[in-house]
């Protein structure tokens, strides 16, 4: 193993640039290897040697606290997994690392099949990968979103407001959950608890018989209604010519509107929550997987994943992870400890 490449698929997370100078770092104090970037995902794989960046050591330099991705990103593929392999072999990758969410260790996965030498880093701040206790991205998106709730706290209770904050998450509410746990949120509602308009009223209407005049409802964007369906961002979605969720706190906060006596107000967090500098665990986090992801290939690795257990950075067969998510365990201790500090999920 001489030369081996690495990408960032799918939306960026903060934690990659660690990861990408973990992956440089390692294979040049380790195991002299070289390690070239390629640009924008799977998407820029086609592109010839445009498409590529060779990574020193001055090339990381910085990049532990850096958000985003210096590599880029692409949720597109423009190719299939055979093309893919056929372009490690042109460019002179013995392997490579793939960081992303389940759509490119999916795709990962796939070039091991067609042949090729490849070692997947989960990656995404909804925290919602398969086979691995956490993902980097998710620390710092969660301090994003328990920060916002504090604000909001301040103005919901000086104006008796009840606030709607909307958080990303997909289909899963890790980020409601653990943003609503730590930002002491009155409601959470999650895709993994259909909620019901009636049980939020009736809670909003409890906690004013207790004098408190404000209630802070955190709402995954793939939360829905018991009676209702998933909101989708309807020109998003034409436009991407993928499944774009949003809109689910503002339908929320109308249909409160008309029934409760406060003023109801709603805002998405949106992208804030993926950008800025990763937190301190996300930072060291992301390092172990890198060094990890580039010690797996100088091994002579292929077909694993790095995975985050027990405290522990670990290898597990890629096919694990690929293609499957973890949602919020509706009976687990999470949402059990949630509740236990009175946290209402919209279903009593
Ligand atoms: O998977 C990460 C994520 O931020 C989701 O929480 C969100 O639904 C989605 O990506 C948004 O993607 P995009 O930036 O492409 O709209």
């Amino acid at each position: 193993m001489q030369r081996i490449g690495i990408l960032t698929g799918g939306g960026d997370a903060p934690g990659l640039n660690a990861v990408i100078r973990g992956v440089v770092l390692c294979g040049l104090n380790e195991s002299g290897l070289e390690v070239v970037g390629i640009r924008d995902g799977f998407g820029g794989f086609a592109e010839g040697d445009a498409g590529l960046m060779p990574l020193g050591r001055r090339d990381v330099r910085g990049l532990l606290w850096r958000g985003g991705s210096v590599l880029g990103c692409n949720n597109r593929y423009r190719g299939d997994s055979a093309f893919f392999c056929e372009r490690m072999a042109e460019i002179g990758l013995d392997g490579l690392v793939v960081a992303g969410g389940d759509g490119s260790l999916t795709m990962a996965q796939d070039m091991v099949n067609a042949g090729g030498t490849v070692v997947g880093v989960p990656k995404t701040i909804d925290n919602d990968v398969e086979g691995t206790d956490q993902t980097f991205g998710f620390d710092t998106a969660v301090t994003l979103v328990a920060d916002a709730c504090s604000r909001l706290i301040d103005t919901a209770e000086s104006h008796h407001r009840v606030m709607v904050v909307e958080v990303m998450g997909r289909h899963a509410g890790h980020i409601a959950l653990h943003g609503g746990l730590a930002g002491s949120a009155d409601i959470v509602l999650i895709p993994e608890i259909p909620f019901s308009i009636d049980s939020i009223v009736r809670v909003i209407g409890r906690r004013g018989q207790m004098h408190r005049t404000y209630t802070l409802i955190v709402i995954a964007e793939g939360a829905r209604p018991a009676d209702g369906k998933i909101e989708l961002d309807d020109d998003d979605t034409a436009a991407a010519g993928r499944e774009i969720l949003g809109g689910i706190g503002r339908q929320l906060g109308l249909r409160l509107r008309e029934r409760v006596n406060h003023e109801v107000r709603s805002l998405s967090l949106s992208h804030l929550q993926r950008g800025g500098m990763p937190t301190v665990f996300d930072r060291v986090l992301a390092t172990r997987m890198g060094v990890a992801a580039c010690r797996a290939l100088a091994a002579g690795k292929n077909s694993v994943f790095t995975t985050y257990r027990n405290s522990k950075v670990l290898l597990a067969p890629l096919e694990d992870a690929a293609g499957k998510t973890r949602n919020v365990n509706p009976a687990g201790r999470s949402v059990s400890s949630a509740r236990a500090v009175g946290i209402a999920f919209g279903d009593e």
